[in-house]
């Protein structure tokens, strides 16, 4: 089957990735609107717009079904381009009903892009689950900024945490949920600020099984396969075309940003 993915960005990588592992031979295209990357400090309207051109750029090159892997252009577009689309489209919100369901007493931190944040669709959804108001929540605009410059464990990025975190007992978290797409590749830097018994949790691994069983994909799927070990051998077993705002990735430089990442991703899935 083939199964378009976009993102304002590289974060939709993350969502990829996992489906590489689950679904490991599916055909993917994968959209990242790296022209207009960030979404999620822009306006509604703009987000609609690029998310619609993308989704019927996906729908033209052939996509059967197609996974909005990316919380903030979900929150604002996916209702509309639904109705505007007659193929499924699968969209992504912060996991913020299994967060409450395992905190075990104790609070959950959701962090999200401003816009998922501000969007009545992440308010109605924890106005339904966090009846106990245990949910607080935490926009990181500049994680995007730090993962599009490839810049992960740095002073930078540590000291923008801090001052994100400062103001909360870190102590009183069992769960942090990733809720967007690009926040997945900073899992170890989470993990000098909360302690060994504070879960992650992003929506990557459940929108893929979703995926699978909307699309009747359950007997394809393979929890156990170890996917690739290097990016030569990624780029061997992956059956996927990398698009950059509208334009076919074909350069080496691009490919190779893609490959590291992808090693990243491997290398922060468990932690
Ligand atoms: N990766 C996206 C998300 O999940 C958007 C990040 C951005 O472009 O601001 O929210």
């Amino acid at each position: 089957m083939k199964i378009g993915l976009l993102d304002s960005g590289t974060g939709g990588l993350s969502v990829l990735h996992e489906a590489f592992h689950l679904l490991p031979d599916e055909e993917y295209i994968f959209y990242a609107d790296l022209d207009h990357v960030p979404y999620g400090t822009k306006k509604p309207e703009e987000i609609l717009a690029y998310t619609t051109e993308i989704v019927r750029f996906l729908i033209d090159r052939g996509a059967e079904v197609i996974i909005i892997a990316c919380n903030t252009a979900t929150s604002v577009a996916v209702e509309t381009v639904r109705r505007l689309y007659d193929i499924p489209i699968i969209g992504m919100e912060p996991a913020v009903k299994p967060a409450v369901s395992h905190s075990r007493n104790r609070r959950v931190m959701v962090m999200a892009t401003p816009v998922t944040i501000r969007e009545n669709k992440l308010r109605s959804l924890i106005d339904k689950v966090d009846t106990d108001h245990i949910c607080d929540l935490l926009p990181m605009p500049k994680l995007v900024e730090y993962a599009e410059s490839e810049v992960f464990e740095s002073q930078e990025v540590y000291d923008y945490l801090e001052e994100k975190f400062s103001g909360f007992d870190l102590s009183e978290y069992s769960e942090l949920v990733l809720g967007c797409t690009h926040f997945n590749y900073f899992k170890p830097c989470y993990r000098r600020f909360f302690g060994a018994d504070t879960e992650f949790i992003d929506g990557n691994g459940g929108t893929i099984r979703y995926l699978a069983s909307r699309m009747n994909l359950i007997p394809a799927m393979d929890d156990r396969r170890v996917y690739f070990d290097s990016p030569d051998d990624m780029l061997d077993k992956s059956n996927c075309t990398y698009y950059v705002s509208g334009r076919k990735v074909t350069d080496e430089t691009t490919l190779s940003h893609i490959m590291r990442l992808h090693n990243r991703l491997e290398e922060v899935r468990k932690f």
